[in-house]
């Protein structure tokens, strides 16, 4: 009797506008993984007026994080939507303890886990490409932009350090083209 494989994950961590999104469509469309933006996810569920809509909407404006029942749980969903799939790049998430500790919670023996991406970008490109990608978000703009680094800084820094000591931590520069990028991107993918 074969018994299921546990879904491979890969997080794609790095500050706003350091490319997860761009690089995660590379990496489904060259690998065949399924992209779960943590931020998209957070943004449907907000569309669709449920419960938490109001509240996820007051995080997304400053750019603080949700709590995490609320995201793992749109992960959990999601992930079994594409049950007969079994390898998912997830972007934006873990991004403080909270939403590490859900995972941990949640996911850990559930998921095999194989690496982080963290794509590396000076802020001031970061803020550039945020600026530029023009998809009406309400939190494109220079304060909430300033706030998102913020976090980033505070609250994600030390989860990616966490991943660093585990021996788990991939870092890809992120400021030359989207097609550059992904010639090292690609290089971590190969054998998974
Ligand atoms: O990753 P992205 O920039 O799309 O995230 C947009 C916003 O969604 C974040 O600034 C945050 O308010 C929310 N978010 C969250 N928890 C995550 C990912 C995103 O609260 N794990
Ligand atoms: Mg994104």
């Amino acid at each position: 009797m074969s018994v299921a494989a546990k879904p491979v994950v890969v997080f794609v961590l790095g500050s706003p506008g350091s490319g997860k999104g761009t690089q995660c469509e590379k990496i489904v469309s060259t690998f065949g993984f399924v992209h779960l933006s943590a931020g998209d996810l957070l943004r449907e569920e907000r569309k669709s007026g449920s419960d938490d809509a109001a509240l996820i909407e007051s995080h997304i404006k400053v750019g603080s994080i949700v709590p995490v029942e609320i995201t793992i749980n749109l992960i959990k969903k999601a992930m079994q939507k594409n049950g007969d799939k079994n390898r998912f790049v997830i972007d934006g998430f873990p991004r403080n303890e909270n939403n590490y500790e859900g995972w941990e919670k949640h996911m850990n023996g559930a998921a095999d886990l194989k690496f982080v991406l963290l794509l590396d970008c000076p802020d001031d490109v970061c803020l550039e490409r945020a600026l530029k990608r023009g998809q009406g978000r309400v939190d494109d703009n220079v304060d909430a932009f300033k706030k998102r680094i913020a976090v980033h800084e505070n609250e994600t820094k030390p989860i990616i350090e966490k991943y660093r000591r585990m021996g788990l931590l991939r870092t890809v520069s992120s400021l030359a083209s989207p097609e550059e990028v992904f010639e090292d991107v690609k290089k971590l993918f190969v054998d998974i």
